[in-house]
């Protein structure tokens, strides 16, 4: 018909049917293929919540194990990718490392490209789909730990196969002694529901970007490297790092009104307050909260926490923020256990990345099985100028 509705940032449309994610935003609602969070965070654990994402239906015991096992035996990577990882710059930002890790796994995985294989490779391929999916699960979180290794200028740590998901995640990090290290229980478990919590989110940002790129058909690899630049951003995955800052900046409880004032008069923004979607609570800010708890019992606590406690109430209690459906999100809280954690801030949205790769995961598959699929394209508005004529340089005034 040629009429085309302008949506700017996707507000309003809807570009997929899934059956993945279930947000109601109005009550906080946040589900997972029919699961509530809040049961999956204190009954699950992060792989078989992986499981439950990509397939759609919790795992038996065998199908766990066996996936277990898959997962953590591709864990190693090629000796060439630990060289590219350490050529970077003492300094360079572990996000770029990470981005340009799991780029550069499409290039140890040439049988992985639909350019050699043919286009269809995915969608009619259900083994090619899970080789790559085993993969990139298992290698994520070495590439990970290469970046902070390389960062705090350490040898890597090779994976552990016998350990779980994310307590081998924590072990190759290892920062907390140069001996033989035990992942503490209670940080490891605190990862884990970490992770869980940050798994999936429907189309935000980077899984739309996933979506799009994967539309595309190229390689899961090099799909999965564009949504986690698309997470890299300060709006989406780089929030958590912000708040952190921000606590800093703000430094002490007395400082807090002139930091609102700041916020109300649009030279600051708060960080980790607000929601595309959800207009009253963040569901995941509950779970975090006890989360967090349990990790300052263990490391003790944390002193931007009482910042952070008094900047919420007084933005719970403003009008600028009630009338707006302000709230804090899922990053108001994490980076403070990440910093409990001492993970260097630069780091933290490796730690929203590797977790949100189940998510991008299931989402690339159910696109690969949708019938019909089609690349992404969406329309624009004109609003440039008119037809003119070209004039040549010497004529131009
Ligand atoms: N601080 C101050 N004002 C805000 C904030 C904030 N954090 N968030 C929204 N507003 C204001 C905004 O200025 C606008 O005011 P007005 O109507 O007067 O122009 C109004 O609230 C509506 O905001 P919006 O920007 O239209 O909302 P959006 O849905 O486009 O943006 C958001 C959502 C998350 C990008 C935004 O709330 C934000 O920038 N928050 C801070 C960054 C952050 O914490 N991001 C993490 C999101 S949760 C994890 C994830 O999904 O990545």
């Amino acid at each position: 018909t040629g009429l085309r509705l302008y949506d700017p940032g996707f507000q309003n449309t809807a570009v997929a049917r899934s059956r993945i994610t279930y947000i109601d935003g109005e009550a906080g609602i946040l589900q997972y293929r029919g699961y509530d969070i809040e049961v999956l965070a204190e009954k699950s654990n992060f792989l078989e919540v992986s499981y439950l994402l990509i397939y759609g239906e919790l795992p038996t015991a065998r199908q766990f194990e066996r996936f277990h096992h898959e997962v953590m035996h591709h864990t190693f990577v090629h000796h060439n990718l630990g060289q590219l990882m350490r050529s970077f710059n003492y300094d360079a930002h572990p996000m770029g490392m990470f981005i340009s890790g799991i780029s550069a796994l499409s290039t140890f995985h040439p049988e992985a490209n639909p350019a050699l294989n043919g286009q269809d490779m995915y969608v009619n391929d259900a083994r090619m789909r899970n080789k790559q999916i085993f993969r990139l699960l298992g290698k994520a979180p070495t590439l990970a730990a290469f970046a902070y290794r390389h960062r705090i200028g350490r040898p890597n740590n090779l994976p552990r196969n016998d350990l779980s998901y994310t307590a081998n995640f924590l072990y190759m990090l290892d920062h907390l002694s140069e001996e033989e290290y035990t992942p503490h229980p209670v940080l490891v478990r605190a990862l884990d529901v970490l992770f869980i919590l940050h798994a999936d989110h429907e189309l935000n940002c980077s899984t739309a970007a996933m979506r799009h790129i994967g539309s595309s058909r190229v390689d899961p690899y090099s799909a999965v490297a564009g949504a986690s630049a698309a997470l890299y951003g300060p709006l989406h995955g780089g929030a958590n790092e912000a708040v952190v800052r921000m606590l800093q900046e703000i430094g002490t409880v007395d400082q807090i009104p002139a930091f609102i004032e700041a916020v109300k008069a649009r030279k600051k923004k708060l960080m980790g307050f607000g929601h595309r979607i959800y207009r009253n609570h963040d569901p995941r800010q509950k779970i975090i909260r006890r989360v967090a708890n349990e990790v300052f019992e263990v490391v003790g606590q944390n002193p931007l926490l009482k910042v952070a406690q008094a900047l919420e109430q007084a933005a719970l209690k403003d009008d600028y923020f009630v009338k707006r459906k302000l709230y804090p999100n899922v990053d108001f809280l994490s980076g403070i256990v990440y910093h409990s954690l001492g993970v260097p801030l630069d780091y933290y949205p490796v730690l929203f990345a590797l977790p949100r790769i189940a998510g991008w995961l299931a989402h690339w598959k159910e696109s690969c099985e949708e019938p019909n699929g089609k690349i992404w394209r969406p329309r624009q508005v004109y609003v440039g100028e008119p037809r003119r004529d070209y004039v040549a340089l010497e004529d131009r005034t």
